[in-house]
C-alpha cells in the first residue's frame, strides 16, 4: 500500500471505484509500490459487485510523469524489475469493468499508455501526451505498440510511439487516442458524469457490448509480454543508462 495512490468509491450509490495519483510533488511518477496498490484495486473493484465502472484520475497539471526514473535506474544498475508494472498493465488490460481516465497536464510514458485500455478518456486543452521511449533508449510497452497503430494508424502512432513527438489535447482527440477536450473546470464533472452514467446501465450488457468493441485482450497481453521482454533488456543496456543518468544530472 502506498499513500501515493488514493482509493476512493464515489457516485450516487458508490458504484465508481477511483484510482487517483497523489505524488503532485514528483508530478505523479509511477513507483513499484504505486503499480501495485493500482493492480489491486483494479482487481478488488473488478470483484465488487457494488462497483460498476472504475475512474483513473491525476492532480492538476499531472496525470503522470510515467515510471520512476529512480525505479528504471535502479533495474539499469542491475536490479530487479519485479513483477509490479507487468501485473499492473494485465490487470488494466483484462479489467472486466469500463475504465473512465481524465487527464489535464502531463501524462508521459505510461501515463499515456494508459488510456489505450480506458474506454473513454477526458482531457484538458493543456494536456501533453508523450512517449518518449526512444529518447530513453526504451521501446514501446502496455500493448501500445499494437493499440495505437489500431486507432491511429501507422504514421500518428509511429510519431508518438517511435519518433517521441508530443501531442496536445486536441490532436489526441482528433487521432482517436481519447474520447473527448473539455476545460479543466470541466474535466472532473465530464469523467464523474460519463462514469456515472455507465454506471445506471444495464451492468450485462455494458459488459458484453464492450468485450464486442475492445481488442482481443489475449492478443493485447501476447503483445504486452513481448513489449515487456524487450522494455527488459533496452533498460539493462549502455544506452538506457546513460539517458536516466542524463535525467537526473539534468539539474545540477
Ligand atoms: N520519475 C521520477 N521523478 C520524476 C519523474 C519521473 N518520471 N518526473 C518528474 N520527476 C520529479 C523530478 O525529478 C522533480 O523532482 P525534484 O523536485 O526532487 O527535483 C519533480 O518531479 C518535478 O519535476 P521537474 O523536472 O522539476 O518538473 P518540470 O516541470 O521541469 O518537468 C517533466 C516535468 C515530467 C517534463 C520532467 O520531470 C521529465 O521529463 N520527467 C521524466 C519523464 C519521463 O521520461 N518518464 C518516463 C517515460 S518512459
Amino acid at each position: 500500500m502506498t499513500d501515493h495512490i488514493v482509493i476512493e468509491r464515489a457516485g450516487e450509490t458508490g458504484a465508481i471505484n477511483v484510482i487517483r495519483f497523489n505524488r503532485p510533488e514528483k508530478k505523479n511518477a509511477i513507483t513499484r509500490a504505486m503499480y501495485s496498490t493500482m493492480a489491486r484495486a483494479l482487481i478488488e473493484g473488478d470483484r465488487d459487485d457494488t462497483v460498476r465502472v472504475h475512474v483513473m484520475l491525476g492532480t492538476p497539471g499531472a496525470f503522470s510523469s510515467g515510471n520512476d526514473m529512480q525505479d528504471f535506474m535502479a533495474v539499469a544498475m542491475g536490479g530487479s524489475m519485479g513483477t509490479e508494472v507487468l501485473d499492473f498493465l494485465a490487470s488494466l488490460a483484462t479489467a472486466k469493468k469500463p475504465i473512465v481516465s481524465g487527464v489535464d497536464g502531463l501524462a508521459i510514458g505510461v501515463g499515456t499508455t494508459i488510456h489505450m485500455h480506458c474506454d473513454l478518456t477526458f482531457a484538458t486543452p493543456d494536456s501533453r501526451f508523450h512517449t518518449p521511449f526512444v529518447d530513453l533508449a526504451l521501446v514501446p510497452e502496455a500493448g501500445s505498440s499494437l493499440l495505437a497503430p489500431a486507432v491511429m494508424g501507422h504514421q500518428k502512432a509511429f510519431a508518438l510511439l517511435a519518433a517521441g513527438i508530443p501531442v496536445s489535447g486536441e490532436e489526441a482527440e482528433r487521432s482517436g487516442l481519447i474520447y473527448k477536450v473539455v476545460s479543466a473546470e470541466e474535466l472532473e464533472p465530464a469523467v464523474f458524469a460519463a462514469a456515472e452514467n455507465l454506471a445506471q446501465k444495464p451492468p450485462q450488457a455494458l459488459a458484453i457490448s464492450r468485450k464486442l468493441v475492445k481488442p482481443d485482450p489475449d492478443a493485447v497481453i501476447a503483445r504486452m509480454r513481448e513489449e515487456a521482454e524487450l522494455f527488459a533488456d533496452r533498460l539493462k543496456s549502455a544506452e538506457a543508462l546513460a539517458a536516466f543518468q542524463a535525467f537526473m544530472m539534468r539539474k545540477k
